[in-house]
């Protein structure tokens, strides 16, 4: 299986630097699955001009026209947006986002055929056996089926941060996580890993086992710096 390497932009890139961005991904060779989540406004310019695929930051949980500033998964899919993040730390922090919406907006990506990539994680004062479980019965709630999903385990205190936990943390953690879905949903989850990863540190976390790939924030916006991922992976 590819690995995925999912840059989730957040709100970085100029108008006049994204035809830059895009020009120079297409240009890269690797035997990676890149997923370019960049922000909203430039999803179109994306879909239409990349060469890899492309994912939405957020979405909205149905498809019902009257939520203002809101996009919904059928305006998505008709761009051609193929992968949604959900449960982003930041989401829940800046928009209170509860369990049962990142449920719903599971569940809504789901029926619309676009693949979520679900952000889950403890934060350092937390116990990872206790918090895990419950986020992940929460955002799971009513689904049957784990094959679209991609877990992505990103420890909060690690979320922009520059410090992330070591390899055999990472290892230990994953394994747990990955065991957990196993016994419940008979599949082994596809899991990736996202918290200061950086071109220094990406041989060592996506060769973690278990790991089948990992996501970048803010720094995945800058072409220096995905070149260089690419070249140490
Ligand atoms: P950083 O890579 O900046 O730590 O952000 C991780 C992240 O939020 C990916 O979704």
């Amino acid at each position: 299986m590819k690995k995925m390497l999912v840059f989730n932009h957040k709100m970085s890139l100029l108008y006049d630097e994204v035809y830059n961005y895009i020009t120079r991904t297409n240009n890269l060779d690797t035997d990676c699955n890149i997923i370019i989540c960049p922000s909203n406004i430039y999803l179109e310019l994306f879909t239409n001009n990349s060469e890899w695929s492309i994912g939405a930051q957020n979405m909205y949980y149905n498809i019902d026209e009257n939520h203002t500033g809101e996009i919904s998964s059928l305006q998505l899919k008709a761009l051609g947006v193929e992968y949604v993040i959900v449960g982003h730390n930041e989401r829940i922090v800046d928009f209170n986002e509860s369990g049962r919406i990142i449920n719903l907006k599971l569940i809504e990506a789901l029926d619309a055929n676009i693949f979520p990539i679900l952000c889950f994680g403890e934060d350092a004062d937390e116990d990872y056996r206790e918090k895990l479980p419950q986020l992940l019965d929460s955002y799971l709630k009513d689904i049957l089926n784990i094959d679209f999903i991609t877990f992505a385990y990103e420890p909060i205190y690690a979320i922009g941060t520059g410090v992330h936990p070591s390899t055999d943390k990472i290892k230990e953690i994953i394994s747990f996580v990955s065991n957990y879905l196993e016994v419940k949903y008979h599949k082994k989850p596809n899991l990736i890993y996202g918290g200061s990863v950086t071109s220094s540190n990406i041989y060592d976390i996506i060769n973690i086992d278990g790991i089948n790939g990992v996501i970048v924030g803010k720094i995945s916006s800058d072409i220096r710096e995905v070149e260089k991922i690419i070249n140490n992976i």
